[in-house]
């Protein structure tokens, strides 16, 4: 069933608040890597039509938006229970069809392989001590954003995964901020196989996490003194 809705068209960072999706506590609230990447999607023109996989999915607000731009049909996974629910009920609300799993990312691979696949999976760089600040609860749970000292927990294994998720000719879309290493990322999807390249990025001011975590970033060598702007770019992977 699908209803005309405006996730995606309502869904620009401006107008954040004003999506129509509702987010609990302790579920990742959509955010500006959330809106970069279904802009990502949007621009290249690739849902329409295709079978889609969204890792990761949190509120489902990704996932609701490939659907909003025509997917063919759309499976959400995530490991949180508390965002299956809210993703389920979103797509309840917005009476889109996306079908939401629960349990690691690594499960779509048990699934017959999808024509694109996106992801905005945790990626920021965190360690014991990392945090000068408290984090406020609006920002989510930790496990939504914490992911090793390089940030690249669910990163490295995605890039050496992506060309078992997708079929020939698919493409996998995956948005993480510079401190994950964004070189990084392109490489790991060239490395098994995929064309891969930058499509889409923005510098945007810290949020609550990095405004919490600046100083051992600093100390740490990712973060030049005294900088409070952070770079997300969206990496595109192509199988051919
Ligand atoms: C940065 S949030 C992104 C949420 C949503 N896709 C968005 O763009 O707003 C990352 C999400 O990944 C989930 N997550 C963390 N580790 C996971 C794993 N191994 N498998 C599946 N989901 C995971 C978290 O619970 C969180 O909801």
């Amino acid at each position: 069933m699908r209803r005309s809705t405006t996730v995606s068209t309502i869904f620009t960072d401006e107008l954040i608040d004003r999506s129509p999706i509702h987010v609990p506590a302790g579920v990742y609230p959509p955010q500006e890597d959330s809106a970069l990447l279904v802009d990502a999607l949007r621009t290249s023109g690739r849902a329409a039509g295709s079978r889609i996989a969204d890792l990761c999915s949190g509120s489902g607000v990704v996932a609701l938006a490939a659907a909003e731009q025509g997917a063919a049909s759309v499976a959400a996974f995530e490991m949180s229970p508390v965002a299956v629910s809210c993703a389920r009920r979103n797509a309840a609300a917005t009476g889109l069809d996306v079908k939401v799993h629960r349990g690691s990312w690594t499960r779509a691979v048990e699934f017959e392989a999808f024509d694109v696949v996106t992801c905005n999976p945790p990626y920021v760089p965190f360690d014991d001590g990392a945090d000068e600040a408290v984090v406020p609860d609006e920002a989510g749970p930790a496990t939504a954003w914490n992911a090793g000292r390089d940030g690249r927990r669910i990163l490295d294994p995605l890039c050496e995964r992506a060309p078992e998720m997708l079929v020939d000719g698919g493409t996998i879309f995956i948005v993480h901020s510079e401190f994950a290493d964004v070189d990084r990322t392109v490489d790991g999807l060239r490395a098994a196989g995929l064309r891969a390249q930058v499509v889409a990025q923005r510098w945007i001011p810290f949020g609550p996490v990095l405004t919490a975590r600046a100083q051992w970033l600093e100390r740490i060598g990712l973060l030049e003194v005294g900088r409070r702007r952070e770079r997300l770019a969206v990496i595109r992977g192509d199988r051919s």
